[in-house]
């Protein structure tokens, strides 16, 4: 209680008092020898206005969420939005870590995709336990082992929040927060509404009320999420034949390139047609030509950035109109009509297919 009491008034002398007079020890080095307690800057700042003796402290944002907040009822009045619904936006976040480390895993500049869904309350763990489910499924939508990820549900909350958990990944250094899900109750349109004096309230028209809606928070980091899958996917395999070989196995959706374009041979008109065929799909997957090199070597590059399929086309083609098609993963070869190609790349690359496993 004494703790509490310190840390609520901000007496960091009484702070480090009850720290010494407990005898607390250090659970890493045994040592009690503690330095004064100090408060840390979470937040970058940096000043505003052209003359420095008129120029007010700024805050560089910690989370993307503020804006979203402010624009609640700019979003629902103009898209004539009727509660529930949500606004997600992506942007930099900016946080003065002490220890930013773990390769991307933690920095000081981010970026953050985060969801606000607006809710009437008294509703919100309905929402709240809805949106656990459905961000879980989404990650396991991608293909990766399920038990890659668990929930760690907090038990100590922070001041605006009513229920909170971390969706967390087993990544090369142990299971760490890939993304929060937060019941944030109306804590932050009601202090928007504090300080600015604008209302922003909601009005039901069926229950014929006012309120300020209660919120429901879905936050990852978009360079912690690009770390998991690329941990997860870049793998190095020892072939039947005792060869090696580097591959991407990145979830077919969010390969950067989804197809690549390979004449056997640069002469007897093989490139004209592969140039033909990658004409047409194009406008439809992100595709790579390459002539150079033997087949295999090509097969090995595209393994390693990901690339999903390759399309080999050879003297038959010319004769059949059929080209080799080739998987990433299986390293399977089948002979396809060239005008079965567009249906057969996207039922495996769409986006579309793994938002439908959500439905
Ligand atoms: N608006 C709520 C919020 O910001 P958070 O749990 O502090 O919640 C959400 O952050 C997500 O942002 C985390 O789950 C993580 O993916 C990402 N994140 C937080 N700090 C980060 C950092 N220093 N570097 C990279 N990503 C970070």
């Amino acid at each position: 209680m004494a703790f509490q009491n310190a840390l609520e008034q901000n007496d960091l002398a009484e702070v480090k008092q009850i720290i010494v007079d407990c005898e607390i020890v250090c659970p890493v080095s045994g040592s009690k020898n503690w330095t004064d307690v100090r408060q840390f800057n979470l937040m970058f700042s940096t000043s505003m206005g052209a003359v420095s003796e008129e120029s007010n402290i700024i805050y560089l944002r910690p989370e993307t969420a503020q804006g979203i907040f402010v624009n609640f009822l700019n979003v629902q009045k103009t898209g004539r939005m009727k509660i529930p619904f949500g606004i997600a936006q992506t942007g930099k976040a900016f946080r003065n870590e002490i220890v930013a480390r773990q390769f991307i895993f933690r920095m000081r500049e981010f970026e953050q995709m985060e969801m606000q869904f607006f809710v009437k309350p008294g509703t919100e763990m309905e929402w709240y336990n809805k949106w656990k489910a459905t961000r879980l499924n989404w990650h396991k939508a991608l293909g990766i082992s399920s038990d890659k990820y668990r929930f760690h549900d907090h038990m100590k909350l922070a001041h605006y929040a009513n229920a909170a958990c971390d969706i967390e990944f087993e990544f090369p250094f142990g299971f760490k927060e890939l993304e929060g899900i937060h019941s944030r109750t109306d804590f932050d349109l009601k202090s928007h509404e504090k300080f600015s004096g604008k209302k922003l309230q909601y009005f039901d028209s069926e229950d014929n009320e006012n309120y300020v809606p209660y919120v429901i928070e879905t936050s990852i980091g978009l360079d912690r999420m690009f770390l998991a899958i690329m941990a997860n996917s870049l793998v190095e395999e020892t072939l039947e034949d005792g060869s090696t070989r580097t591959v991407l196995r990145i979830p077919s959706p969010l390969a950067p390139i989804k197809v690549a374009v390979l004449p056997l041979l640069k002469k007897d008109g093989l490139p004209e047609k592969a140039r033909q065929i990658m004409d047409t799909l194009k406008l439809d997957f992100m595709c790579f030509y390459e002539e150079k090199d033997a087949i295999g070597k090509r097969y090995r590059r595209q393994d390693a950035i990901g690339t999903p399929f390759c399309i080999t086309i050879d003297h038959q083609t010319l004769e059949d109109n059929t080209v080799t098609l080739r998987q990433r993963d299986s390293m399977e070869q089948q002979r396809q009509n060239v005008d079965e190609l567009s249906k057969i790349i996207s039922q495996e690359v769409d986006i579309k297919n793994l938002l439908k496993k959500l439905m």
